[in-house]
C-alpha cells in the first residue's frame, strides 16, 4: 500500500486584532503558532479601532510568517497548502489575510484554502484532542459570536442556537468597560472576579421564548449597567469585585444550561467549547462539573488556542484540504460569512 505524505499547511489569521501564523502537521500537530497582539495598541481606545487593525496587520504579517516558517523548521516549497480566513471579521483586516495568502499561493503555487473563523475556533479542539472526531456539539463563544453547533461531520455543521444580541464576549467586553476594567475585558472580569462574591448580586438570565438554544447578552449587560447607576445615584460605593463575580456566574450558567439542554435533547456524548471566552476558567469548571454529573466527554482547548490563532486555521484547513476544497485567487474576504456557507 502506498504510503499516506504528510501534509503541512501555512496558516494565516487576521481577522481582528491579532495577526497569527502557523505551520500545522496532518491537521493536529502544530509546528509553530505565532500570535502577534495588538489588544494593547487598541486598549487605549477600550477596543478595537478597525482603521488601525488593518494598518498593523499590513505592519506585521510579512515578520509573522517568515517567524512561523523558521520555528517549524519549514520552507514555502515544503507548505502543501496556505489556509487563510476570509471571514466573518473586519473587512480591512480580513484583507490583508487574504492578500498575502493569495500573493504567496500564486507567486510559489501552492494551493489555496479560505477558513471561516469560527470552523477555525471549532477546529482547535482538534489539536490537543487528537481522538475527537465529529460528531460532536459544540458552544462556540468568541467576542463576535455565540453559537451552539451540532458539528455533524467534518466542514458539515447545524447550528442549532445563536445569539440574539450581544455574543458573549462582547458582553464580558462592555462589563470591564462599565467598571473600568479596560479592553479586552474577558481575562480582566476573569481576574477580578477571582477576588469578588458571585452570589453578591441576582443579575438577570434571558431565556429567549420557542427558542431554547439561542441566547441573549444585552439584558444582563443593561443590569449590571442599571446596578452601577443606580448605586451612584444613591451614593452608595460598588463593588466591582462583586459585579465582576456575579456577571460571570450569570454569563456561565446561562451557557452551561443552554449547552447541557442540547445534550440531553440530542444525545450526544461529547461537548467542546470554543473562542476566546472558553479560555474563561469559570466556564471551563462548570462545563467540566456539568459533564461530569451526564458522564460525557468534555473538550476544550488550551487558553492559547481559544483566543484567536493561526494554528486552529491550521487544523480546519486541513479537513477542507482533504476533502478537495481549493480557492482561486478571486477569493475575497467575507465580513458576514456564515458557518458552512462557502
Ligand atoms: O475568539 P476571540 O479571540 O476573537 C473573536 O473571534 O471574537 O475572542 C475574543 C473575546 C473577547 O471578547 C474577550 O474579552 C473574550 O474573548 N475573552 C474572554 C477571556 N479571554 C478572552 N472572556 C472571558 N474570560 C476570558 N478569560
Ligand atoms: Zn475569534
Amino acid at each position: 500500500m502506498e504510503k499516506k505524505e504528510d501534509v503541512y499547511i501555512l496558516a494565516i489569521e487576521s481577522s481582528c486584532d491579532e495577526t497569527a501564523a502557523a505551520v500545522v502537521k496532518n491537521g493536529r500537530e502544530v509546528l509553530s503558532n505565532i500570535i502577534s497582539s495588538q489588544a494593547a495598541l487598541h486598549s487605549q481606545y477600550g477596543g478595537v479601532v478597525p482603521e488601525i487593525a488593518s494598518r498593523k496587520h499590513i505592519e506585521k504579517i510579512d515578520q509573522v510568517i517568515e517567524a512561523a516558517l523558521d520555528t517549524a523548521g519549514k520552507q514555502l516549497e515544503e507548505i502543501d497548502a496556505i489556509g487563510v480566513t476570509y471571514g466573518p471579521g473586519l473587512v480591512g483586516a480580513l484583507l490583508v489575510g487574504v492578500a498575502e495568502a493569495k500573493a504567496i499561493s500564486f507567486a510559489k503555487q501552492i494551493p489555496l484554502v479560505g477558513v471561516h473563523h469560527i470552523e477555525g475556533h471549532i477546529s482547535a479542539n482538534y489539536i490537543e484532542n487528537k481522538e475527537l472526531e465529529p460528531p460532536f456539539l459544540c458552544l462556540v463563544v468568541s467576542g463576535g459570536h455565540t453559537h451552539l453547533v451540532m458539528v455533524e461531520e467534518y466542514g458539515s455543521y447545524q447550528v442549532l442556537g445563536r445569539t440574539r444580541d450581544d455574543a458573549a464576549g462582547e458582553a464580558f467586553d462592555k462589563v470591564a468597560r462599565a467598571i473600568g476594567l479596560g479592553y479586552p475585558g474577558g481575562p480582566k472580569i476573569e481576574k477580578h472576579a477571582k477576588e469578588g462574591n458571585p452570589e453578591a448580586i441576582l443579575f438577570p438570565k434571558a431565556k429567549i421564548e420557542g427558542a431554547p438554544y439561542d441566547f441573549s447578552f444585552s439584558g444582563i449587560k443593561s443590569a449590571v449597567l442599571n446596578y452601577i447607576n443606580g448605586a451612584k445615584m444613591k451614593g452608595e460605593t460598588i463593588n466591582t469585585a462583586d459585579i465582576a463575580a456575579s456577571f460571570q456566574r450569570s454569563v456561565v450558567s446561562v451557557l452551561v444550561e443552554h449547552a447541557m439542554l442540547a445534550v440531553d435533547r440530542l444525545g450526544v456524548d461529547k461537548i467542546a467549547i470554543a473562542g476566546g471566552v472558553a479560555a474563561n476558567g469559570a466556564l471551563r469548571e462548570a462545563m467540566q462539573e456539568a459533564c461530569d454529573q451526564k458522564g460525557i466527554r468534555f473538550c476544550h482547548p488550551s487558553p492559547i488556542l481559544c483566543t484567536d490563532n493561526a494554528a486552529m486555521i491550521g487544523a480546519a484547513a486541513y479537513y477542507d484540504y482533504m476533502r478537495g476544497i481549493r480557492h482561486g485567487w478571486d477569493l475575497n474576504a467575507v465580513p458576514n460569512l456564515k458557518l458552512g456557507e462557502r
